[in-house]
């Protein structure tokens, strides 16, 4: 099973995972020894197309040499083509849109696994149980789909209306995750803010209360959230951050750009100035908490002026941390059909600028980390050296630093330096011994 996009792939995968392991199947070594091979894919850039069709090419020469294996796409892209993919990719036998893990299982356990079949999204697939890849990590989807209409956007095509869950089921899941070790829950939903506005009024519960319920659940140390849309991002939000112990320190606010101007043809529903009217906030209520952003640059239309805007935007902020994308036009979306799209060497020259600045300030905000004592969750060994340790601290950042301990253990580090990525330092109690 390989797995492209967002967490909420991520979060299906665990389910899929689950389930198949609930029929009897066992992950395979490596693919080309494998009866199933799935995919969850992703389509929101058209990066994330040609990456998967390469895969799917893989898999299918890998059919040709034995014809009984089963090749099953799932996610935003099988959602996207649903209407063509059996047709241009034939070796394909089952596509399903996402969350639709429990109509992959009824076609698995069928007598017809050779005929083809597309499956839709109707209902949510959250109570299946996941195969978390962390014991200690869970997520909770507390909404699926979005009712947005950003103009670039795919995922309202491939995710449907945004419905809520009902929050006496999401306290009973995050109950029984508790109960099975997780300690930090992250909550998923495209406007993950916008939870509950469409709950019927007596079991309507806001976006803050469901964090606080949350808060109160034993054994949950560290709550996160993505991706909250700044429309909707209110005060009590930004109190619920002060007020309660398990919120992390961090918010992801993702911008989209600087410019009104091109802010209005996305169809964000926010200004420049409103953004900026939301960091200050945000600023002012919790000054030492972690920000960061998701920017496109070269957006149609979207002028050297209107770049800029961005940039000043950006030097003003001081993001700890942003994911910049090249506008990808999206088919069916408003934006692809939009003339003057912006010349793919603008787009490169403007993404090198303001990766270079993101840098520059991520860097800037991250000394003030560096001297402090920081609860650092561990994840595993550092990726560039074994012998040390990585976790993340409540902001978010990644920690490589040297100590003793297991993936899901809290601990205390001594941060002795910061670059725009990571910290480094040494666990409390190591760096007391060698003093
Ligand atoms: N619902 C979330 C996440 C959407 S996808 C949100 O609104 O924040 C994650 C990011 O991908 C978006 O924030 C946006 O920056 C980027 N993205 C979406 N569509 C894109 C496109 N067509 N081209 C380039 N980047 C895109
Ligand atoms: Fe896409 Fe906008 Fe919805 Fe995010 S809020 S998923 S960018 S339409
Ligand atoms: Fe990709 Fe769908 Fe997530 S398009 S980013 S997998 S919502």
């Amino acid at each position: 099973m390989t797995t492209f996009g967002c967490q909420m792939n991520e979060h299906d995968s665990e389910r899929m995972k689950g389930m198949l392991e609930s029929l009897g199947y066992v992950p395979a070594e490596r693919r080309a020894e494998a009866d199933l091979i799935l995919f969850n894919t992703c389509s929101i850039r058209e990066r994330a197309d040609d990456r998967f069709i390469a895969h799917l090419q893989e898999a299918a020469a890998l059919k040709r040499r034995a014809p009984d294996t089963v090749i099953g796409v799932g996610g935003c892209w099988a959602q996207s083509v649903k209407h063509e993919v059996f047709e241009r990719f034939p070796y394909v036998d089952v596509a399903f849109g996402p969350g639709q893990v429990h109509k992959l299982a009824e076609f698995l356990t069928s007598e017809s696994l050779s005929a083809q079949g597309f499956f839709e999204f109707e209902s949510f697939t959250g109570d299946l149980p996941a195969r978390r890849a962390r014991r200690h990590q869970g997520w909770l989807q507390v909404s699926v789909g979005c009712n947005c209409v950003c103009s670039y956007c795919i995922v309202p095509s491939t995710r449907g209306r945004e419905v809520s869950r009902d929050p006496d089921t999401l306290i009973a899941e995050i109950r029984r995750q508790a109960a099975d070790g997780v300690s930090e829950v992250t909550l998923l939903g495209q406007n993950v803010n916008s939870y509950g506005r469409d709950l019927p009024a007596d079991r309507r519960v806001s976006f803050s209360e469901l964090l606080r319920r949350i808060d109160a659940v034993e054994g949950i140390r560290r709550i996160r959230y993505t991706s909250p849309h700044p429309k909707d991002m209110r005060e009590d939000v930004i109190r619920a951050h002060a007020e309660l112990p398990a919120l992390c320190e961090h918010i992801h606010l993702p911008l989209q750009s600087g410019s009104s101007a091109v802010l209005k043809r996305m169809r964000r529903t926010y200004t420049r100035e409103r953004y900026l009217d939301r960091v200050a906030l945000i600023r002012e209520q919790l000054p030492d908490c972690g920000l960061t952003t998701d920017i496109i640059v070269g957006f149609p239309g979207e002028t050297e002026a209107d770049f800029e805007q961005t940039l000043t935007l950006v030097d003003e902020v001081g993001y700890d941390g942003a994911f910049t994308f090249l506008y990808s036009p999206r088919r069916d979306t408003e934006a692809a059909a939009l003339e003057d799209q912006v010349p793919h060497e603008v787009k490169v020259e403007r993404l090198e600028r303001l990766v270079g600045l993101v840098q520059r300030r991520a860097s800037d905000r991250a000394q003030r980390f560096v001297g402090r004592s920081l609860e650092v969750l561990i994840e595993g060994p550092s990726r560039t050296d074994p012998a040390r340790l990585r976790g993340r601290t409540r902001h978010n950042k990644v920690v490589n630093f040297d100590g003793l301990g297991e993936p899901g253990d809290y601990v205390q580090v001594e941060i002795s330096g910061a670059t725009s990525q990571t910290l480094t330092g040494a666990m409390s109690l190591v760096a007391a011994a060698a003093g």
